[in-house]
């Protein structure tokens, strides 16, 4: 990580979007300190955390972004949370119907104050549930491509993909 003289060529900043509770704070945790909580708390205000990549032999510092997904009151940063970042993760749920329905929306305020060329990833996390799975992934798989998204189904309490959604994010951003 980083190589033996710690020094960084890249900075990338990530921002995680989508509805509470769809884990977006324990996707990080599991991406950043490979950690994961169930009893996780909501997030309040902005958090980031960094985990160093080394892509073609080159040192790239992912610097993901985490917010609250529900309350508009916690989320008054709107432009200064999108600003310079490079990718976005738009998360919904896999066993929350409304989770997924609110991805249009999520997508509108993204495009409204993110950078045109921003690279997305639309995850469908906690794919450990598939027995309570409410949006088949041939449905979001559609989405996606019609709106010109990656598209992984991730689970942070087993790590499925978790390492593959961040890295086909950075490695597209590089
Ligand atoms: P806000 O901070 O309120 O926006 O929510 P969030 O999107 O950060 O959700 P968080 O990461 O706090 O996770 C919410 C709940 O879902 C917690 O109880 C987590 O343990 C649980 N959770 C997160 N990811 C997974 C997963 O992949 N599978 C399962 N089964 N539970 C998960
Ligand atoms: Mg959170």
């Amino acid at each position: 990580y980083g190589g033996a003289s710690g020094k960084v060529d890249y900075v990338f900043k990530v921002v995680l979007i989508g509805d509470s509770a769809v884990g977006k704070s324990q996707l990080l945790a599991r991406f950043a300190r490979d950690e994961f909580s169930l009893d996780s708390k909501a997030t309040i205000g902005v958090e980031f955390q960094t985990r160093t990549l080394t892509i073609e032999e080159k040192s790239v510092k992912a610097q993901i972004w985490d917010t609250a997904g529900q309350e508009s009151r916690y989320r008054a940063v709107t432009s200064a949370y999108y600003r310079g970042a490079v990718g976005a993760m738009l998360v919904y749920d896999i066993t929350k119907r409304e989770t997924f329905d609110h991805i249009p929306r999520w997508l509108e305020e993204l495009r409204a104050h993110a950078d045109k060329n921003i690279v997305i990833i639309l995850i469908g996390n906690k794919s450990d549930l598939e027995d309570q799975r409410a949006i088949p992934t041939e449905d979001a798989k559609e989405f996606a491509e019609k709106e010109g998204l990656f598209f992984l189904e991730t689970s942070a309490l087993n790590a499925t993909n978790v390492e593959n959604s961040f890295n086909t994010l950075m490695m597209e951003i590089f």
